[in-house]
């Protein structure tokens, strides 16, 4: 019932301090140097970074795209999330049937989630917007949902009208609306002139959606979540310096509510990955990867909190049968890249390890603002007493590659493979039970509990 974590540097998302962490009953219950054992079991951290369990707001377990179905479902995916030190996933539930109300995919990804292995919660979806959507949208508070994603392209875009409604409705209820910001017209526009051209490669697909494609995108949404009366409106994977500014003009002028996720992928990957036309293809996902002159503004954003989360938009798909469809017709290949075990090996050596942020600054943004933002705090984001003991030890001398034969993912390529880094995670807990260690996951299926959400903290 009781274990002791000694001599650990502990990362929190304020401080750096040296000490023990006292669990009790799958709660932290103390926090300070040299706690007494009594009894408990002992875990020897030193040497080693002791941070909060990385909360991953932004994946797509089992995700049916229609086309296709994302390789991981809750069990694999979260399998792979606790090997890497991930302890929370919110996911963002896929599209259902024309029509549908919004209960209707709750109901069906609680099914779909029995085997999860992390603790877990659902961002609804909005692919219409009428009377019963809006009255839906409060109703559903009571079952823990307290975020939407709108998508501004792809099969069910929203028109502004719809959004703007959603924004309303969200606004007077305190409810998050995370919106996947890329411009429709454009990319239709774009993608019929290359493809007229013969420009069907990979790299093509960057060019279908350019850096102003999201950046309109985004000035437009802030402009409508203004409108509403300052919605809380949260920009899903920016992967432009562009988008980034446009958030940056509207807290200058005094917008307050706006909140930014990017993704390792838009931190550490460029455009050049589309080079070849095979290989390329894993690296197709919308908003696309950009220019190394994108990747340090974001670094820059996270360092002066213009960016406030990094999430993983882990969607996983097979290179071999799924991503291979796109041979020759990039329009082709499903959309998305593995990243849920990997985000926080990746943040700890190359936000911290290379100096780009301090570890309460790769802790805020991997653990405790995605649990502020989508109410789940204080039980998760953080190490203080009262919190749930979701925990990562990390060894920071032990040097590794990347390698898709060390990934628990289930699917046949990682972007980052050969990708070298310094720190790996050694042990993961969860509510004070140790579910993953040394690169094995030593929990249960189905151990995973749903997370009610809260309203979002915005503060
Ligand atoms: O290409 C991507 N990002 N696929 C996943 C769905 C989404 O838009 O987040
Ligand atoms: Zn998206
Ligand atoms: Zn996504």
């Amino acid at each position: 019932m009781k274990t002791l974590i000694t001599n650990a540097q502990i990362a929190t998302s304020t401080q750096m301090v040296q000490g023990d962490v006292l669990i009790e009953h799958g709660k932290i219950s103390r926090v300070a140097p040299g706690i007494a054992a009594g009894g408990a079991r002992v875990i020897d951290a030193a040497g080693k970074f002791l941070l909060p369990g990385g909360v991953d707001a932004h994946t797509h377990l089992d995700l049916d795209t229609g086309a296709a179905r994302a390789a991981d479902d809750f069990l694999s995916g979260s399998i792979a999330a606790a090997c890497g030190g991930t302890t929370t996933i919110i996911d963002h539930m896929g599209f259902g049937p024309k029509g549908c109300g919004l209960e209707h995919q709750v109901d069906v990804y609680h099914e779909l989630a029995r085997q999860c292995v992390v603790d877990y919660g659902f961002h609804g979806v909005i692919q219409h917007v009428d009377a019963t959507v809006l009255e839906d949208m409060q109703r559903l508070i009571a079952r823990g949902i307290t975020s939407y994603k709108l998508y501004l392209t792809y099969g069910y875009k929203l028109a502004d009208a719809d959004v703007l409604a959603v924004m309303q409705k969200a606004q007077e209820l305190g409810l998050m609306v995370c919106v996947h910001c890329e411009n429709d017209a454009s990319i239709a526009f774009l993608t019929k002139k290359l493809l007229a051209a013969g420009k069907s490669a990979p790299r093509y697909h960057a060019q279908s959606r350019p850096v102003q494609c999201e950046a309109e995108a985004v000035f437009r949404m802030l402009m409508l979540a203004k409108m509403a009366g300052e919605a809380p409106l949260y920009v899903v994977h920016l992967s432009s310096g562009l988008g980034l500014q446009a958030i940056e003009l509207a807290r200058h002028n005094g917008q307050q509510h706006v909140f930014a996720e990017t993704c390792p992928q838009y931190l550490l990957l460029n455009e050049s990955s589309y080079e070849d036309k095979r290989e390329g293809l894993k690296f197709i996902m919308s908003p696309p990867l950009r220019t190394a002159v994108d990747n340090a503004a974001l670094w820059q954003g996270l360092a002066s909190g213009q960016v406030e989360t990094v999430g993983t938009d882990h969607c996983p798909f097979q290179f071999a049968t799924q991503k291979m469809q796109g041979l020759g017709n990039f329009t082709k290949c499903p959309n998305g890249a593995p990243g849920v075990e990997t985000r926080m090996q990746l943040m700890f050596s190359e936000g911290f390890m290379k100096g780009r942020l301090t570890l309460p600054q790769v802790v805020q943004a991997c653990c405790t603002r995605p649990a502020k933002l989508f109410g789940i705090a204080p039980q998760k984001g953080d190490i203080a007493p009262g919190a749930d003991a979701d925990l990562v030890l990390i060894d920071p001398t032990v040097r590794s590659s990347i390698t898709k034969a060390h990934l628990h993912e289930r699917v046949d390529y990682t972007p980052y493979e050969g990708w070298e880094v310094q720190g790996a995670p050694v042990l993961t807990m969860a509510r004070g039970e140790v579910i993953a260690e040394n690169g094995t996951f030593v929990g249960k299926a189905g151990r995973g509990v749903y997370l009610e959400r809260g309203l979002p903290k915005l503060g």
